[in-house]
């Protein structure tokens, strides 16, 4: 029997995630639930974040799964724990998983304004190296516009470039991609940095730590990403959900709209 993954996001942040695993992994089946409705997250107070957590965790509850991946950074800093403490499977994240591929000692984070005022990247991050110099920069104008699928605009450049320009000015040696949907805007943000600063996706990470869970040993050449098996459900705006699969993982699932209260079981 194959392993059942449930990956959750705000959006459509958490297909970076997704696209990382495939590429990885393909003996799972999974369930990916945007909760469109109260997208963006990244700018709510901690205890809306946790409570939404909560409720996602909640309805997870009551879907057959076998592990949970929290694809989104901003629950990870502010709510891991009720995760954990409401899903009796095993839970990956992306946070947690970023520090396996951190190799210098002055560490840039692009993240959202909730997951940088939590500070857990640095906590994290200082570890596995007190000494590191860590600066968190929180962004919040890339979410809405990459949801809105514009992922080569100006409007992104431009904004971007006004935040990579103080995580630059620190001289820092790596930047991790704090937020699951700035991956998705990888080619823009390679542009605006110089050649030697590594760009970290904390998800190729997230992805390996599956290896073991997902039993077996994958060649560390990356597949093709292919999606066989994966429900999509949304708090809003399945149409919208669609499109987007089209667009950025090249296929045409039906998306579920579902509401997390109702707690009724997809299975
Ligand atoms: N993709 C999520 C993250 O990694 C949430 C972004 C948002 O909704 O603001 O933080």
């Amino acid at each position: 029997m194959r392993n059942r993954l449930a990956l959750f996001d705000s959006g459509i942040g958490g297909f970076s995630v997704l696209k990382s695993i495939c590429s990885r992994h393909s003996n799972f089946s999974a369930i990916y639930l945007a909760d469109t409705a109260r997208l963006p997250y990244g700018s709510r107070c901690k205890s809306e974040i946790r409570e939404i957590a909560l409720e996602i965790s909640e309805w997870l509850n009551c879907q057959k799964i076998d592990a949970v991946i929290v694809a989104c950074n901003t629950t990870n800093s502010l709510a891991l724990d009720v995760v954990q403490k409401t899903l009796d499977v095993p839970v990956f994240d992306l946070i947690g998983s970023a520090i396996d591929l951190i190799r210098t000692s002055r560490i840039g984070v692009l993240a959202t304004p909730s997951t940088v005022s939590s500070t857990t990247y640095t906590s994290y991050i200082k570890t596995i190296n007190p000494l590191a110099f860590v600066i968190e920069e929180g962004c919040s104008g890339l979410v809405p516009l990459i949801e809105k699928r514009k992922l080569n605009s100006l409007q992104i450049k431009e904004i971007a470039a006004n935040h990579l320009k103080n995580l630059l000015k620190e001289e820092v040696q790596e930047i991790v991609l704090g937020c699951s949907h700035f991956p998705l805007i990888k080619p823009i943000i390679n542009e605006l940095i110089p050649y030697n600063i590594n760009l970290i996706d904390p998800a190729t990470a997230l992805s390996k730590r599956l290896d073991e869970f997902l039993g077996h040993s994958p060649s560390d050449l990356e597949l093709i990403p292919s999606f066989p098996d994966i429900q999509f459900c949304v708090t809003s705006d399945p149409i919208r959900f669609t499109s987007a699969t089209k667009q950025l993982l090249g296929i045409n699932p039906k998306v579920e709209l579902i509401s997390l209260r109702s707690k009724s079981c997809v299975l």
